[in-house]
């Protein structure tokens, strides 16, 4: 059966660059499904809402990551660090502390931005907040996308530039190949 990933994007930017990379994740490597996981619609993480009965939209999210055989993380770097809207999702997925959907997930981070650094620092609190969920981030391979605005195109809103294209399919392909690794590891 294919691979199943769910794809989660840190910007809710109309004309996202991460959101237009990550559109282009299912026509680069077609040989896994894909979910798209919304986050937009998470209220504020709030212990109070976390008993029993969940919010309707943190029992979607939740059921979509668990769905997931794997996670692939897409985002930009906010003041040096992950985005709040992001860390909030993660973190719903990160409880109950016992069972929480993260647990034991293959995950993978690619980030783009204008910029020079490729959201170097914000993959670095990503993987830290990934670990402490007890994921199992894919090791060594990085997916950093620097001056982005001149590899997507707005009009079709997917990511245009050739030598990008191939190093993301070649990441999505090595995060197939993590997953099963990790599946073969949980005895799945
Ligand atoms: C940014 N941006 C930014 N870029 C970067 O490389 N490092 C950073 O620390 C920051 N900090 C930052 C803070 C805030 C509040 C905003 C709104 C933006 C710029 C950011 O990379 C740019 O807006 C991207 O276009 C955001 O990604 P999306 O929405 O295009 O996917």
């Amino acid at each position: 059966m294919a691979t199943n990933i769910g794809i989660m994007v840190g910007s809710l930017r109309e004309h996202s660059y991460n959101r237009m990379i990550a559109d282009t994740i299912p026509e680069l490597v077609d040989s896994a499904q894909y979910e798209f996981i919304s986050i937009a619609d998470l209220p504020l993480y709030n212990a109070d809402l976390d008993r029993e009965e969940s919010p309707e939209s943190v029992k979607r999210y939740r059921e979509a990551v668990q769905q997931a055989d794997g996670i692939i993380i897409v985002s930009p770097e906010y003041n040096s660090g992950i985005p709040g809207v992001l860390k909030n999702a993660l973190d719903w997925a990160s409880t109950p502390t016992k069972t929480a959907v993260l647990i034991h997930k293959p995950a993978g981070v690619i980030g783009a931005t204008p910029g020079v650094k490729g959201t170097i620092l914000s993959q670095q609190q990503i993987r830290q907040t990934l670990d402490a969920v007890q994921s199992y981030v894919m090791p060594f391979q990085k997916m950093y996308i620097s001056q982005a605005m001149e590899k997507v195109d707005p009009e079709s809103g997917k990511l245009t530039d050739e030598t990008t294209r191939r190093y993301v399919q070649r990441y999505v392909r090595s995060f197939i190949q993590w997953v099963d690794q990790v599946q073969q590891m949980n005895g799945q």
